[in-house]
């Protein structure tokens, strides 16, 4: 129990930290059945588990011809012959960007709003299918101008307005793969992903708004194109707050002089199923990120399909909201590409919940009459910090669904929204998923499934997930042990983005034949599943994933730092935040404050803003086993306030009282 190797501390961790909290959790007996009036009314019924049970690659691909147009039938709807790598719907040719938009226009539905766009200051303007077709068209011409071709490479560095959805749609069309990073992340990190996937063009713009005030953007693709050598031959620039920004000719394009100016005529081809759609960088457990590569027929079909049964899309009535930025897995699969599959109407906004003050949630889901909410827990707990009597205020009568995502809903949380922002009437699917998976794995079906507040439930049908002990094998109901999944599923990550090693060591070699998810869970006695928490060295910040080992290298590049280990301390609003401990050089002064402040800024730049420790502990030593791995489960006690656990394999066992006695000062 006390060795810190993966496999143990992984069991150990699930069934004693996180365990006690849980055995409250499954004493849990407040269930909620679906009405029979939304039972009723229901886009699927139950008798969809059995027919994907029956034959899940069947299943998938009835969902695929149901769901997408092709432009060439596949012939086969999975290839596994060479495992872990697989195809789907094989020899199939699709458009994303034609599925998305044109077909919808072609079908009549030119004239339905597919984006409501609400900016942080107040201005607004919506999007029919049919000129969001001919915005993507424009933004199709303009980057073939820019000698952006099929497999390219483009980099996307913008804030929550239309014109992400536009570039990234824009992309899928001529089959140029985009690799969308974050606003939030700095030039270091933005420099470290183009250079990975060696973009030929970055998209960005002036800049946003936060909380009121201008916030920059292009200054940072600047700063991170100024190193010698990068792959970057074009940069795209958005008008967004009109802020002043360097332009280097030549090199720099306004959208308006490029996209705008572009013919509004393009016929999208069709693209291999497998064909890259895209990628996105995620935190592992090591200092480098891991470009996630999905591809298109696949993603397409599980993205649209769970979109449709798990939120009950019915898209001729629903107004649908997903409050996730496009930097992020959720902002991918459930903001551009499901809903617009989908022929959806929904809302994006570009600000934080508090601007200009604590309501506006709330107010834009009064004003464009928001049907499905999906969010995460970490902004449920905020707004039950800032109290019932804000949301109270607005007509929150049109909610019938309400989603969440990104890290465990603790109980008490998925009451409160439950209760006060659903009426006590929308039913909570809580959605687990990962930017590997591509799309939920994990959920209730709304119509169907009865819920209990903190519990993710079921696998989705054609889903095979499991709960297995350090041998693989499967636990029974009551027990927990490692979260797996089974079975290829269509949305899977085709793979690490240059390095089919990693893809393997990291994801299917804990077990050999199951994809290993990096999660704890639990089966209940009714066999429904408790998620809690990674067992490895990710953090969950907010619901955004973030590596305890890539802050710890970002702290040791600092000159004043000779080492440092980082720890995810159980937060109440944001579910874990990062907690640091490092010692100092022997030439290097503790200023007590000063170093702290000058330590969090180097983190900010170094990765961004997000990774900023919440609480940096300056320290003697740090515990280590005799193999000198740091124990990070006793620095995780100490920042949660307990007491230190078994310490017996400390190659010195004198250095928790040193930690102990260096905060006490
Ligand atoms: C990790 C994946 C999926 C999109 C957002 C995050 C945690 C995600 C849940 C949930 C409990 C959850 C897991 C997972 N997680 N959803 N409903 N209940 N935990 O994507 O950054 O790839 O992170 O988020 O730990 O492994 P991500």
């Amino acid at each position: 129990m006390s060795q810190d190797t993966p496999g143990s501390t992984a069991t150990a961790a699930a069934t004693s930290q996180q365990g006690d909290a849980l055995e409250n959790l499954l004493h849990e007996d407040r269930k909620f059945a679906p009405s029979a009036d939304f039972a009723a009314n229901a886009v699927v019924g139950a008798e969809v588990y059995a027919e994907a049970d029956a034959d899940r690659p069947a299943f998938w691909a009835k969902q695929a011809r149901e769901l997408l147009t092709w432009n060439k039938d596949f012939t086969q709807a999975l290839d596994w012959s060479n495992p872990p790598f697989a195809k789907w719907f094989v020899g199939g040719q699709v458009n994303a960007a034609y599925n998305a938009l044109d077909r919808h226009v072609e079908n009549g539905l030119g004239d339905r709003v597919a984006i409501y766009f609400e900016g942080e200051p107040g201005d607004s303007r919506a999007y029919t299918y049919a000129e969001l077709t001919e915005e993507v068209k424009k933004a199709a011409n303009a980057f073939e101008s820019l000698g952006v071709a099929k497999g390219d490479r483009v980099a996307v560095y913008l804030p929550m307005i239309p014109e992400a959805v536009i570039t990234m749609l824009a992309c899928a069309r001529i089959g140029a793969v985009h690799s969308v990073v974050f606003g939030g992340f700095s030039s270091d990190a933005l420099l470290s992903r183009i250079e990975d996937a060696q973009a030929k063009l970055v998209v960005t713009a002036d800049g946003t708004y936060r909380r009121g005030k201008p916030s920059a953007l292009k200054s940072a693709v600047d700063q991170a194109l100024a190193a010698d050598g990068h792959s970057v031959q074009n940069v795209v620039v958005v008008k967004r707050n009109g802020q002043d920004v360097d332009w280097h000719e030549g090199r720099d394009h306004w959208w308006a002089d490029t996209v705008e100016a572009a013919s509004p005529e393009h016929t999208a081809v069709g693209h291999d199923s497998e064909h890259p759609l895209f990628i996105l960088y995620t935190s592992g457990t090591t200092g480098k990120p891991k470009g996630i590569l999905h591809t298109t027929g696949g993603f397409l079909t599980q993205t649209a399909y769970t979109h449709k049964a798990v939120f009950d899309l019915h898209p001729e009535t629903d107004v649908y909201w997903c409050t996730a930025d496009i930097g992020w897995v959720t902002g991918h699969s459930y903001v551009a590409y499901a809903p617009l599959i989908n022929g959806a109407t929904q809302v994006m906004y570009e600000g934080t919940p508090d601007s200009p003050h604590q309501g506006r949630w709330w107010e834009i889901v009064e004003k464009y009459k928001v049907s499905i909410l999906y969010t995460a827990p970490t902004a449920i707990r905020t707004f039950m910090k800032w109290g019932r009597d804000i949301p109270d205020k607005y007509d929150l009568s049109s909610l019938r669904v309400l989603g969440s995502v990104g890290e465990p809903i603790n109980p008490e949380a998925w009451m409160w929204y439950r209760d006060v922002i659903g009426g006590n009437k929308a039913p909570i699917v809580d959605t687990w998923w990962q930017t590997e998976t591509g799309a939920q794995m994990i959920a209730p079906l709304p119509g169907v499934t009865e819920t209990k507040p903190g519990s993710a439930q079921v696998a989705l049908p054609g889903i095979a997930v499991d709960v297995v002990d350090e041998n693989g094998a499967s636990v029974p109901n009551g027990h927990g042990g490692f979260l797996v999944i089974r079975e290829p599923w269509p949305a899977m990550l085709r793979g690490i983005w240059g390095d089919p090693e990693r893809f393997k060591e990291t994801y299917w070699s804990r077990f050999e034949t199951m994809y290993f998810a990096g999660d704890g869970a639990k089966k209940d006695e009714d066999g429904d599943i408790w998620l809690l928490g990674r067992v490895d060295d990710v953090m969950n910040i907010s619901g955004h994933r973030l590596s305890t080992t890539e802050i710890e290298s970002a702290l040791v590049s600092h000159p004043a730092v000779a080492e440092a280990a980082v720890v995810g301390a159980a937060d109440e609003t944001t579910g874990q935040a990062v907690v640091a401990f490092v010692i100092l050089r022997g030439d290097a002064v503790d200023s007590g404050d000063e170093i702290v402040q000058d330590l969090r800024n180097h983190v900010g730049k170094e990765i961004g803003p997000i990774a900023k420790p919440k609480i940096v502990l300056v320290v003697p030593e740090l515990p280590k086993t005799r193999s000198g791995k740091i124990m990070r489960r006793l620095l995780k006690d100490v920042a949660e306030g307990r007491d230190t656990g078994d310490a017996t394999t400390l190659a010195d066992n004198t250095v928790m009282a040193q930690i102990a006695a260096s905060l006490k000062k």
